[in-house]
């Protein structure tokens, strides 16, 4: 299965248009797919065929870009650069930006209900989705990381980070239990899980905005411009730096515990993520 045809096949089902086309051109600019990876990995330390998660992980991938593609907008962090080309609203316009990314969610929808999976499984996985996505998840975190001030502490960073990054790479892994049949407690403790990766992922994506240049980054890199709170900004680069890399041996060690689960792949995966540069 190559992931990136599959994108692409998801996008040509669209009736064409310019939206279709703003879509297909964020959406195949070339992210890491770390999302649909958790999922793919999470579902093999299970045992199960990483086919089952397919249209998950297309979903999961759309909403994830339709994220990016709002939070570069004028109105949010105003960013010129992503994945390496200009941002959505620079190449086409910030209607069609808005549009795009409005069909990356809902169309994101359209490929998770078309699941080949027994209809309670695909109905939690979807609610999952719609949870981790929503006003109760990522929106939830970016709306706190646009009300941000200068009295904020580190605990109301970790909050922002939690929802605004923890939430989109919990929902892979949870999807994930879902589909191997697992009960609600551990589908609860996988969300945990996630929600350890994303302040690491969130701790190494402000270290990496403050020490690589957008080209290395492949996106402009603009938490000074904007005068953001950060966790370099609050814990100096070499604090920063520790807590990463504590908070990911911490989900690996959570991730090898797991009953029932071979956790090897899946920490390879965040050891590659620990040690990336952009
Ligand atoms: C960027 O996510 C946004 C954050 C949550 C920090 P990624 O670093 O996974 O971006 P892509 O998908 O590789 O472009
Ligand atoms: C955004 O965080 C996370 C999202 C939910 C999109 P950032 O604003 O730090 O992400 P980048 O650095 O632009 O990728
Ligand atoms: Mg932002
Ligand atoms: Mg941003
Ligand atoms: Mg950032």
């Amino acid at each position: 299965m190559n992931f990136e045809e599959e994108l692409n096949r998801a996008i040509d089902q669209i009736t064409d248009s310019r939206t279709r086309e703003a879509m297909r051109y964020s959406l195949l600019a070339g992210g890491k797919r770390i999302r649909p990876s958790l999922l793919f990995l999470a579902l093999k330390g299970y045992g199960k065929d990483e086919a089952e998660g397919l249209p998950f992980a297309i979903a999961l991938e759309m909403i994830h870009t339709y994220s990016l593609i709002h939070d570069d907008l004028p109105a949010m962090d105003n960013d010129d650069l992503r994945r390496g080309r200009p941002t959505c609203h620079r190449q086409f316009d910030e209607a069609t930006a808005i549009l795009a990314g409005d069909g990356l969610l809902t169309y994101a929808f359209t490929m998770a209900s078309g699941a080949d999976v027994p209809a309670e499984k695909k109905v939690k996985c979807i609610s999952i989705l719609a949870e981790m996505a929503g006003p109760d998840g990522m929106v939830y975190g970016q709306t706190l990381d646009m009300a941000e001030d200068s009295t904020y502490d580190f605990e109301a960073l970790k909050k922002v980070h939690k929802y605004k990054t923890g939430c989109l790479l919990s929902a892979p892994l949870m999807m994930a239990a879902v589909l191997a049949d697992q009960e609600d407690a551990v589908v609860e403790h996988w969300h945990e899980i996630g929600d350890t990766i994303g302040l690491a992922f969130q701790v190494q994506d402000d270290i990496l905005d403050v020490l690589e240049t957008p080209e290395q980054l492949g996106k402009s890199n603009s938490d000074e411009r904007n005068e953001k709170v950060t966790s370099v900004s609050l814990l100096g680069l070499d604090k920063a730096e520790q807590l990463m890399d504590s908070l990911y041996e911490e989900s690996e060690k959570e991730i090898e515990e797991v009953r029932g689960f071979e956790g090897k792949e899946l920490v390879d995966l965040i050891q590659g993520i620990a040690t990336r540069k952009k």
